[in-house]
């Protein structure tokens, strides 16, 4: 198999699912649907679709349902972004080489935009040609890893310690939150349209957090490396914010060997348990971590 060309299927996949999904759920004659659209459609890796699709295709799932959960992840994670950005919250004028949300549009409308994105998620799961039993399932891991005990709790531990300096254990729980939960819930939503066994989600939920963490850090190591046209964000967002990341902590090269040592253990728990059927897992995480955007 080409990783390439395999992540290239997977990524058209999942932008067929949301051009549907954005005929079917976010009608055109509403400007808080156009904002939706706007930033929805306005690129990004996709990783998050991606992990649904081939995490489902890894267990032989029914990759028709896997499809529409992969859209609604996208969709749950770019609600997640627009308010992320909004002056309230990072205060951040550029996302996926655009304008942000609220800049492109206002920002009562970017509310409203990821209000409705957030919304249309679980309508978007509830409507997927899946058993009862996937879908229930599905829409469990998404609303686990997106509110209380995830992304929302997540962002709300990132804004209290912009205050404060968090300690590396502090920091792994607003990642683990912010980041890991959401990567998680589609890691989940794929094994959910593959009726997984429990042992099953069990491994996967430990590649999903590893993978995480690992992400958010080479995410904070590119908020002080990059350049926002190679990222299509600012840069140093999370300096001006006064954020304690992994680069305060232990600088860029530090950093980078704390993400290289977590990345091999999640290769290992991966390949320990789904062997060479979990191949392009294996080259994602690996991806991932040398990722420049
Ligand atoms: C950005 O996520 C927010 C984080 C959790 C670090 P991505 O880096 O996946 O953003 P897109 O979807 O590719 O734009
Ligand atoms: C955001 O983390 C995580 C979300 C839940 C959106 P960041 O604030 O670091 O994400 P970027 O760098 O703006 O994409
Ligand atoms: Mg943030
Ligand atoms: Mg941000
Ligand atoms: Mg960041």
């Amino acid at each position: 198999m080409d990783y390439k060309e395999q992540y290239q299927a997977y990524l058209s996949q999942a932008t067929s699912a949301l051009e549907e999904t954005c005929s079917r759920f976010l009608p055109e004659e509403s400007e808080v649907c156009r904002a939706a659209r706007y930033s929805l459609l306005g690129g990004g890796k996709r990783i998050r679709a991606v992990l649904v699709l081939s995490v489902c295709d890894m267990l032989g799932g029914n990759m028709a349902a896997a499809e529409q959960f992969c859209a609604a992840v996208e969709m749950l994670h770019c609600y997640s972004l627009i308010h992320d950005d909004l002056p309230c919250m990072d205060n951040d004028d550029l996302r996926r080489g655009r304008p942000s949300c609220h800049k492109a549009f206002s920002e009562s409308t970017a509310m409203l935009a990821g209000d409705v994105l957030l919304t249309e998620a679980f309508e978007v799961v509830a409507n997927a040609p899946a058993s009862p039993l996937a879908s229930v399932r599905a829409a469990q891991a998404l609303g686990l890893g997106a509110g209380s005990r995830g992304m929302v709790y997540g962002q709300e531990l990132d804004l209290k310690y912009e205050a404060l300096a968090a300690t590396e254990e502090q920091l792994r729980l607003i990642h683990r939150n912010k980041t890991g939960a959401l990567i998680n819930a589609a890691v989940q939503m794929g094994a959910a349209a593959a009726d997984a066994e429990p042992a099953q989600c069990k491994a996967l939920e430990d590649y999903a957090y590893g993978l995480g963490l690992v992400f958010q850090i080479v995410d904070d190591v590119l908020d002080v490396t990059s350049t926002p046209e190679q990222l299509g964000k600012p840069i140093g967002s999370d300096s001006e914010n006064g954020k304690t990341t992994f680069v305060t902590l232990y600088g860029v090269e530090g950093a980078m060997d704390l993400a290289r040592r977590l990345n091999q253990n999640v290769c290992q728990t991966l390949e320990e348990n789904f062997g060479d059927k979990a191949e392009f897992l294996l080259r994602l995480a690996q991806q991932l971590l040398v990722r420049k955007n």
